[in-house]
């Protein structure tokens, strides 16, 4: 189970990315994403509310909930008791990938290099995330790794925005991409959720 990820991926073209500090925001920030056509949402643990802000939104009807920046494989047990269905890592080690197995959490592991995500695939992960993105030379890479590696898709993330989602949508290695622009932190502090909607509402009208 740990290797289903695809359907994640297909749910719409982009996953936000999500870094919460206020849990109180959780619910209505989720509520607005899944209205706007968003409904798998990655919540990063990097903020001391991440936990919670997982545990309000997995109650959010239409919402599929994931946690990000798995780094250990507590942080995958965490992620899991608070109701976690999908986990998302920025690189894959072997713990990481023990215990999404052993927790049954499908995993969404990084990648940079085509030898790493050849060693994924040999470990039956055939649905990956690129990361950083943008960085590690965007979507020219991915197109360039489409003919050698063509049973592996991807979820870019890292450095993309509205401006850059369409190059990667559109190549045939690429079933979504994941970035945190759908979900501005001034507009989580004011609580602009229509804001938020509108700009969801964007996202899930990419075609791919
Ligand atoms: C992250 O590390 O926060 C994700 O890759 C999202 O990055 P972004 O802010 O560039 O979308």
């Amino acid at each position: 189970a740990s290797r289903e990820n695809e359907a994640l991926c297909r749910a719409a073209p982009v996953i936000p990315v999500l870094v919460i500090k206020d849990a109180a925001t959780a619910r209505p920030l989720a509520e607005a994403l899944v209205k706007g056509g968003l409904p798998a949402l990655e919540v990063t643990l990097r903020t001391p509310a991440a936990l919670d802000v997982i545990r309000e939104m997995a109650q959010v009807e239409g919402g599929i909930v994931g946690a990000g920046t798995l780094l250990t494989a507590e942080d995958v047990e965490k992620a899991k008791a608070a109701g976690a269905r999908f986990g998302v890592s920025p690189g894959a080690t072997d713990r990481i990938l023990d215990a999404c197995e052993a927790n049954d959490l499908p995993l969404l592991p990084g990648v940079a290099t085509p030898s790493e995500a050849m060693r994924l695939l040999e470990r039956g992960y055939t649905v990956q995330k690129f990361f950083p993105a943008e960085a590690n030379g965007g979507a020219p890479v991915l197109k360039a790794w489409s003919s050698p590696l063509p049973q592996i898709r991807f979820c870019p993330t890292g450095g993309v925005s509205t401006k850059n989602a369409p190059d990667y949508l559109s190549l045939p290695n690429v079933l979504c991409v994941g970035g945190s622009w759908v979900a501005p932190g001034d507009a989580v502090a004011k609580g602009d959720w229509g804001a938020i909607e509108a700009l969801a509402r964007d996202a899930a009208a990419l075609s791919r």
